[in-house]
């Protein structure tokens, strides 16, 4: 599987991969977008100090990593699910930027991708991290959660990640009020979504495209 190191236009890294011909952030800005999708209109929304997140396609890390931050700046405690099939070699992760976002931590970044598959691991203090290499279509999840970063590949060249199947199955795990937040506003999303009784709400997106997806377990 061929991935190639990008620089998106806010300088932060993302990682093209051949075989879905898609970059795993916006090309726009991939910090800009992580902040902006999951972080301002997901995890600050959540009222609890003590957060469950999951997250679906943990990826280069980045989200884990700016939740790490974002735990640390506001006082949470943060237990941390991350689902992944296909992890990034060594030799590409070394060659992100993201530590430059928090170089007093840059340590944590790395024990963050070097905690091993199928483990659960303190981060920290205040942030837990389980990292789960699994395919999301078909596996059970271990939480309750009140957070859910949906950042798979988009419908287009990955439509099994995005089945009422696998929202029901994430719906059964979430807390009352909790949050999914994801990228894509496609009508097929909005619509399996709504239909295992998710509430919508389409927010402006992230630099280069003009919508968002918010949805509550209410
Ligand atoms: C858009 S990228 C995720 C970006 C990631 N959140 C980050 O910050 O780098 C989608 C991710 O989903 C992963 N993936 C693809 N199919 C999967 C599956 N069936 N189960 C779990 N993860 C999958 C990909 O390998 C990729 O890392």
């Amino acid at each position: 599987m061929q991935r190639i190191l990008k620089t998106s236009e806010d300088g932060s890294s993302t990682v093209y991969s051949e075989q879905t011909g898609e970059t795993y952030h916006s090309i726009h800005g991939a910090y800009t977008e992580s902040m902006h999708v999951f972080i301002n209109n997901g995890l600050s929304l959540v009222k609890s100090n003590k957060i469950n997140v999951l997250e679906i396609g943990f990826g280069t890390g980045l989200n884990a990593w700016l939740s790490y931050i974002y735990a640390i700046n506001k006082g949470l405690e943060i237990s941390y699910d991350a689902y992944e099939l296909y992890p990034l070699p060594f030799s590409l992760v070394n060659l992100l930027t993201y530590k430059d976002i928090y170089p007093e931590k840059q340590e944590k970044f790395e024990l963050i991708h070097s905690v091993p598959w199928e483990t659960t691991a303190k981060i920290d203090h205040n942030f837990y991290l389980s990292k789960k290499c699994s395919d999301i279509t078909v596996c059970t999840f271990n939480g309750i959660y009140d957070m859910v970063y949906f950042d798979a590949f988009s419908p287009d060249s990955q439509p099994e990640m995005w089945t009422g199947k696998v929202f029901e199955k994430i719906f059964q795990d979430m807390n009352h009020e909790g949050i999914l937040t994801t990228y894509c506003v496609k009508g097929i999303v909005k619509r399996a979504l709504k239909e295992v009784g998710f509430k919508i709400e389409v927010l402006p997106g992230p630099p280069g495209k003009r919508h968002m997806l918010r949805a509550w377990k209410m």
